[in-house]
């Protein structure tokens, strides 16, 4: 008999951007002539930058040709990538991370996803509260948590993020061996200094523990004190992955291209205490169940650090704060308290009701999609997050919109 993972029956119903989705197109089909605005899901919407397209273009030309085609790519990424990567992200800003660290891949989802697989099932996991939910649901789905109850899963460390601590997560209470950390944070917008940081990578030294960098939203950070990247921090290479996206930082999402930094350096124990490369089981890992990403998107990517690259990829990054800013002044004007939206696509309102409701209101009265706090954890219950992903005249009148329904 056939049986199921019944991990996957501890899970909430339906995934958060899922649900959002359902919500919204009942919505719709229920009031076609209403045109809604999406802040939701962070999703881009400007093209992608012209010196990428044009990379592309050329590459498929290539694939068109007997003498340039190309099959199989390395699993792990063309080498005129990962070599861009290592020179542009991280020697350039002081942090030792060499090209064969780099795993390219087709998203930072994936990977974040992915990644749990190389690590024992009897670990203890620290998860922030609130958080992007593919870090806690894959947990789920492997079998390293207990049940749901009263809107947390048994066996996990949440990590709390509020307003008295700014969103950045407190050090956790008890002995933990895998930390999760997002910053700049989705769903807060928060941002977290190198000083902080390396509270955590100290932290994690002591305690042999692992750090999970989720940075995918770097390229929204402003401030040249923050760190972009957690191996601009001293031991960082020994204790942490990082994980990197072209999706927002280049328009990405929907042509998939990220990659996961693993430094050699990286070690993790056996159950008798024997130390082994994260590297080499990472790589095991990708070699074995991924096949690349294709070479026109590698080509495209790559596009993304040539001097033309750089500069439209900046004036996307640009146009989007702009909403950003725009959506912080006018919610704030409303007279909510917000964080987020100056080093981030993403504005963290506290909306002083139940989130789900003010997600509904918002959708019925407004015609405005938000992300509603609750779904990214128990600390995120009261608060919504807005997007700064769509264009500046449907952020305005989506400001407009909000203005009127809550007059
Ligand atoms: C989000 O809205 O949190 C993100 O777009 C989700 C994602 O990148 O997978």
């Amino acid at each position: 008999m056939i049986k199921i993972n019944e991990n996957y029956l501890k899970l909430q119903a339906s995934y958060l951007f899922s649900e959002i989705g359902k919500r919204s197109a009942a919505f719709q089909q229920a009031h076609p002539d209403r045109e809604i605005i999406k802040l939701g899901i962070g999703d881009v919407t400007r093209p992608l930058p012209p010196a990428c397209i044009e990379a592309f273009h050329r590459a498929v030309d290539e694939m068109a040709n007997i003498s340039s085609f190309r099959g199989y790519g390395p699993e792990h990424g063309y080498a005129f990538l990962r070599q861009k990567i290592a020179r542009e992200d991280f020697q350039a800003r002081g942090a030792d991370i060499s090209e064969d660290e780099i795993f390219v891949s087709d998203g930072a989802k994936c990977d974040t996803g992915n990644i749990q697989e190389i690590f024992a099932t009897d670990i203890k996991i620290a998860i922030p509260d609130p958080v992007y939910p593919v870090y806690l649901d894959t947990n789920v789905m492997a079998g390293r948590t207990g049940n749901f109850e009263k809107g947390r899963y048994d066996g996990i460390v949440y990590l709390e993020g509020t307003r008295d601590n700014g969103f950045i997560p407190d050090l956790p209470p008890e002995k933990v061996d895998l930390i999760y950390l997002c910053f700049p944070n989705n769903p807060t917008g928060a941002t977290i200094s190198k000083s902080q940081l390396q509270t955590w990578v100290d932290y994690a030294r002591e305690n042999k523990a692992l750090i999970l960098y989720d940075a995918a939203y770097d390229a929204f950070i402003q401030d040249d004190a923050l760190p972009r990247s957690i191996y601009e921090v001293a031991g960082a290479r020994e204790v942490a992955l990082e994980f990197r996206s072209f999706s927002k930082k280049a328009g990405f999402t929907g042509t998939r291209c990220a990659f996961t930094v693993v430094p050699k350096s990286c070690e993790a124990y056996s159950s008798s205490g024997e130390k082994y490369s994260l590297h080499a089981l990472w790589h095991r890992r990708h070699t074995t169940k991924f096949n690349g990403v294709s070479y026109p998107v590698q080509r495209a990517a790559e596009a993304v650090y040539s001097e033309e690259g750089k500069t439209q990829a900046r004036q996307l990054i640009d146009y989007y704060l702009k909403n950003a800013a725009l959506i912080r002044k006018e919610v704030s004007a409303l007279g909510f308290d917000c964080i987020g939206g100056e080093n981030s696509p993403y504005i963290w309102v506290d909306g002083k009701m139940d989130s789900w409701e003010f997600f509904d209101m918002l959708l019925q009265k407004a015609g405005v999609v938000c992300t509603p706090g609750a779904g990214f954890g128990r600390c995120g219950e009261g608060y919504i997050r807005i997007s700064a992903f769509n264009n500046y005249e449907n952020v305005q009148q989506a400001m407009e919109r909000i203005k009127k329904a809550l007059a």
